[in-house]
């Protein structure tokens, strides 16, 4: 049998939003790591800087670029002022999001729901539009969307932002079916609960490490977890999954096809 494809990200380049956080900071060393040179998109320019630090400081290549996502006409002109210097993205992932934990039905404000909605949702189109072309062009892309488990399970006291993680699932699952004829796979990856600043924020220490007991596998996942999932879709070895969504977290919510 003939290996056709390794988890090598050589000759890539990919571009992270929210590049950042805690979790996007792993993608995007992760993604380093494996040879892609790396756009480090966040609102928060020194934590970008960080990150691209780290990955220089291995060898790597990184770019970091501070802009507001849901400033849309500067978010992708800085996604396309990236391109120009790093190469054209080929491995976009979508993982920009603000939480938004605790908050009853009737205490979601108008304001609130639309700043959920700019970041976890309508960020995302507008970064596919605009490197969705340049991939039509290659014939070649990689979109990974980061959902979360509870766009499976619900999210009681957080529906605008599970609402808004079902979004991403249904954008992938149209956008795959869009873009495969220009070989240009979709995929989304849902974590379970990790610690980073997000849910530190929210919920607080003392519960994300009481939550661990709920985890069939007895433990919070780590960037790591998480990470490897997004290198290997975003590599050759996904060549041929489209349209799906895959969670790592530890048996917390298993639901069917
Ligand atoms: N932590 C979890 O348990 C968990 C679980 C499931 C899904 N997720 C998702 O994973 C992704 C990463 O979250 P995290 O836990 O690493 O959180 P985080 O807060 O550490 O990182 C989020 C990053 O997004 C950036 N960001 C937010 N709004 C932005 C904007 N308007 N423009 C540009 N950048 C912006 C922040 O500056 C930050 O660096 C999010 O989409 C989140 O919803 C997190």
């Amino acid at each position: 049998m003939t290996i056709t494809n390794d988890g090598s990200l050589a000759g890539r380049t990919a571009l992270i939003t929210g590049g950042g956080g805690g979790m996007g900071g792993r993608h995007a060393t992760m993604l380093a790591e494996r040879g892609a040179k790396v756009i480090v998109l966040d609102r928060d320019g020194v934590a970008a800087e960080e990150v691209v630090s780290t990955i220089t400081n291995a060898g790597g290549e990184g770019l970091a670029v501070a802009v507001d996502a849901t400033d849309i006409p500067a978010f992708q002109a800085a996604i396309r002022d990236a391109a120009a210097t790093m190469g054209p993205v080929d491995i976009l992932v979508n993982n920009a999001g603000i939480g938004g934990q605790g908050l009853a039905i009737e205490d979601i404000d108008e304001a609130t729901f639309d700043a959920m909605v700019a970041v976890n949702m309508k960020a995302s189109f507008f970064a596919t539009q605009a490197v969705v072309p340049g991939m039509k062009e290659r014939r070649y892309g990689k979109i990974i969307n980061i959902s979360s488990n509870f766009a499976m399970g619900g999210a009681p006291f957080a529906s605008h932002y599970a609402a808004c993680k079902s979004a991403l699932s249904g954008f992938v699952k149209s956008w795959a079916r869009e873009l495969a004829p220009w070989n240009i796979a979709v995929n989304a990856v849902a974590p379970g609960i990790i610690e980073t600043g997000m849910t530190l924020g929210s919920i607080g220490k003392e519960r994300i490490e009481g939550l661990a007991s709920e985890i069939p596998m007895g433990r919070i996942g780590t960037l790591d977890d998480i990470s490897w999932a997004v290198a290997w879709l975003a590599s050759g070895e996904a060549d041929y999954m489209t349209g799906q969504v895959i969670s790592p977290n530890g048996g917390a919510t298993i639901v069917g096809i």
